[in-house]
């Protein structure tokens, strides 16, 4: 009976430091959020909206592409749970990292700045505070970042060249065209997941949204842009043809001009 008595007891007490520890942590975690809020409210709202949903002030923001086109380009709407800048495979929710990257570099060619000089604890508040938006980061298991390894030959001209062929096979033309303008038979009919119509990338525009080191496109390939059309092709291809394509890209987009360097 004493025995009995012992095990409730040390149940009990276990019990009650759990909950403390629990309950510590969510308050932790609950002044980053407010922090994070605060972040949001004054840095990011103006383009994605008091409640996350791509709606700010700022609006839609237009930009003249290839053939008199016109891009829109949409502050991202969080309430879905859906991110296109991931080191994970398609389908899954981005990692931290992922998204503290993408807050401090920016996107290219989308208006959103990088944050170089934000401290660093500022960028996690506000990335746990637009994790709120989406019940996804609750309900869904985290993935792990994809490991990447660059073979010295990315960028050599035998690599290009079958990178050409694969860029051929794939059908990567129907969307982005055959010299890469974007402008593929596809290009006009895309639409992303919230219905909105959006243009492949057309690569004598510039730098890439991912940002663009040959890892970048790379996983670029491996991830697929999830949300936009733009698929992974980690099934379809093999890691040194997606590579090959990697070497392609760089040439479409002018970046193995004599002179440059692959970094
Ligand atoms: C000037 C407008 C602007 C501001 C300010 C801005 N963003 Fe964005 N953001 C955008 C646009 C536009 C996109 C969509 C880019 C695209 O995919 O084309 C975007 C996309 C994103 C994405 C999605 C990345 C992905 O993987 O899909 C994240 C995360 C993000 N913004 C976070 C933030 C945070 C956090 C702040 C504030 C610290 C912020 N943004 C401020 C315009 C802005
Ligand atoms: C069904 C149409 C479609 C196909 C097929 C397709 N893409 Fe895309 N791709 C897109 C769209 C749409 C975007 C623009 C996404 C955005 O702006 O967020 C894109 C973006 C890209 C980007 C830019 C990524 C960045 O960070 O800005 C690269 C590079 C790219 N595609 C290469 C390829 C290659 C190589 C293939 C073939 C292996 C291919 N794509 C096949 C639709 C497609």
């Amino acid at each position: 009976m004493k025995k009995l008595k012992y095990m409730v007891t040390a149940v009990v007490s276990v019990f009650l430091l759990s909950a403390g520890i629990h309950s510590e942590l969510r308050a932790e975690n609950k002044g980053q959020v407010n922090k994070g809020e605060q972040i949001y409210n004054t840095r990011c709202m103006v383009c994605h909206g008091k409640k996350g949903d791509g709606e700010g002030p700022a609006g839609v923001l237009k930009k003249e592409e290839a053939g008199g086109r016109v891009l829109e380009i949409r502050p991202r709407d969080f309430t879905l749970g859906l991110y296109r800048f991931r080191t994970t495979a398609t389908g899954c929710l981005p990692t931290d990292e992922d998204l503290t990257t993408t807050i401090y570099n920016g996107i290219p060619r989308s208006f959103m700045p990088p944050l170089k000089e934000m401290h660093f604890d500022d960028k996690v508040a506000v990335m746990e505070y637009i994790k709120t938006f989406s019940s996804r980061f609750k309900d869904d298991p985290p993935c792990n970042p994809i490991a990447i390894k660059k073979p010295n030959w990315v960028g050599s001209e035998a690599s290009v060249n079958k990178g050409k062929v694969i860029y051929k096979d794939m059908k990567c033309w129907e969307c982005h065209g055959d010299t890469g303008k974007g402008d593929g038979s596809k290009s006009n009919e895309i639409k992303d997941d919230w219905g909105f119509q959006i243009l492949p990338f057309n690569f004598q525009t510039g730098e890439l949204k991912k940002g663009s080191s040959p890892e970048n496109i790379y996983m670029t390939f491996t991830s697929g842009l999830d949300g936009t059309g733009m698929p992974s092709y980690e099934d379809t291809l093999k890691e040194d043809d997606r590579w090959h394509l990697v070497s392609y890209t760089l040439k479409l987009m002018g970046k193995l001009d004599k002179g440059k360097k692959v970094h």
